[in-house]
This record gives C-alpha cells, structure tokens and sequence, in this order.
C-alpha cells in the first residue's frame, strides 16, 4: 500500500473502536455551518487531536473535530473543521480526512464552504449548488504514487459533482422557496483573498465563485469513486466588486445570518440522500 493510504489506515486503526456506526454520508461544514452538529442526535464526537497522524487545523474560528450522529435515520459523519492548504499541509494532508471518512464507510460526500462570488448576478447570501470546479490553481491530491486499490491513475473527472444529488439539492431549495443559484467553484490557495484583476481571470475562465477548500477535497473524494455534492454560501462578492474591503469577519457575518437556511437545506438535501443509499 502506499504511504498515504497507510497513513489512513493508521489513523482509522487509531479510532475505530470509537467509531459508532458505519456512516453513510460524509459531510463537510464550512463558515458559518459550524455548529450544525445541533442540528442532529450526536453519538459521538472525535477531536482531530486524538487520532494519531491527523493534520490539525490552525484557523481561528475553526474547531476541528468528527461528529457522528444521526441526520434524520441517516448514519452521518461530520467533519467541524476542515484543513486548508494555505496553513502550510502538504495536499496530501488537505484531503487525509476526506480520505478517513471513506475508509469509515461513507460513499456520499456533501461538502459545504463559504466563498466570495464572481458571478455579478450573485449576492451576498446566496447558496449556489456546485457544477464543477476548477482547481487548476492549486497542486492535485493524486500526485505522487497511485494506491490502484481505491482509485486509477489517471482519474475521469467528467461528472465530479453528481447530477441525482444535484436534482436533490435544487428541488430541496424549491421546497424552501429558496432562490438558489448554480455554477462552477474555483479553488485558489489563499489564505489572502483575491485581487481583481484575479477575479476578473476567475470570471474570464468560467468562474462563479471562489474559495480556499473544497475543490481538491472533491477531487480525492472522486478518485474514491464516492458520489459528491456541494454547496457554497456566497459570503460576500469577490474582491473589486462591491468597491468594499474584504474581510474574514464580514465573511463570519453574512454565514451566520443565513446559516439557519443553510442547515435546512442541508438537513432536507441529507434526509433525501438516505432515499439513494441503503439505511
Ligand atoms: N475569496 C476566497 N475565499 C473566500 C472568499 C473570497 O472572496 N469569501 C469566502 N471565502
């Protein structure tokens, strides 16, 4: 096995006796989300800090821990808090922890983050349910040796983000009446925001809006073969946009006003995905 995957299976072993159940979904809280585990019948909670050769997260504001419940009957692991590149982990680091929760059992990845809009017809507050990404700025999780075990070489990435989730997802925000938007995530490392003249290339390559995570997330979840949705919270318009600064607080801000809506759409999108996998 390769070094990576040892790695993985070295943190699993570390923690699996207090692992609860099989998860089915693995979910990813971004700003504003944080608290989600509220939301659900938590069973347990594991602090990144206590399994061995996990990656810790340093951003203030972001609690790194799995939690395992129940969203509705659906067995669900959720990572508080994810890792970002921009603190200084090798890729490979980045996604360990998408790649543990696989190894826990789960198929489906729901990834969620905050993340400035470049699309001029968003706002502030908008959810927009990811078609694509484009993480051509930031180096692939799949370099260095291929595990053949768990996933090819040479990854297709046609339909990362699937389209029954997707459906799901859209007819969820409907339900809401929640206006809900639809385009393509692009992955920068960060952690300083963009100029705009980046933003501008954003928007010239196709771009809707623009993050720090994510995108490298779902490109090792589909190496997996796992099935994948995710959304962004438009927390603010990218740089050179508004005319405004930005700032990490008036990121804060924006998810936490529309962070109820954000977690009843997740809650709704997760009961519906119990429809496609076995619970
Ligand atoms: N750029 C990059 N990442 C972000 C932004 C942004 O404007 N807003 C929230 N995350």
């Amino acid at each position: 096995m390769t070094a990576v995957f040892e790695r993985v299976a070295g943190c699993y072993e570390s923690i699996r006796g207090r692992i609860p159940f099989e998860p089915q979904v693995a979910l990813v809280l971004g700003s504003g989300l944080g608290d989600y585990a509220q939301e659900i019948q938590v069973v347990e909670t594991i602090d990144y800090h206590d399994i061995e050769g996990f990656p810790v997260s340093t951003v203030s504001g972001h609690k790194g821990q799995f939690i395992f419940g129940y969203i509705g009957k659906v067995p669900a692991v959720i990572m508080q808090g994810r890792v970002h590149y921009y603190e200084g982990y090798p890729m490979e680091d980045v996604v360990l922890p998408i790649r543990l929760m696989w190894k826990m059992g789960a198929r489906v990845l729901f990834l969620t983050n905050a993340a400035g809009g470049v699309n001029l017809d968003y706002g502030p507050g908008d959810f927009m349910i990811i078609r694509d990404h484009i993480t051509s700025f930031v180096p692939s999780p799949l370099i260095g040796p291929n595990e053949d075990s768990v996933g090819p070489r040479f990854c297709d990435m046609s339909s990362v983000y699937d389209e029954e989730l997707r459906q799901i997802i859209r007819r969820k925000a409907k339900e809401m009446g929640l206006k809900i938007q639809e385009g393509v995530y692009i992955q920068t490392t960060g952690p300083e925001y963009e100029t705009p003249a980046t933003v501008k290339m954003c928007r010239l390559l196709g771009a809707d809006a623009v993050g720090m995570s994510t995108g490298c997330e779902a490109v090792a979840a589909n190496h997996l073969g796992m099935r994948i949705c995710g959304i962004s919270c438009i927390t603010n318009m990218a740089a050179g946009i508004s005319g405004r600064e930005l700032s990490h607080e008036e990121v804060g801000e924006t998810a936490a006003r529309v962070s109820r809506t954000f977690k009843t759409l997740v809650t709704g999108v997760v009961k519906e995905i119990a429809k496609l996998v076995r619970v």
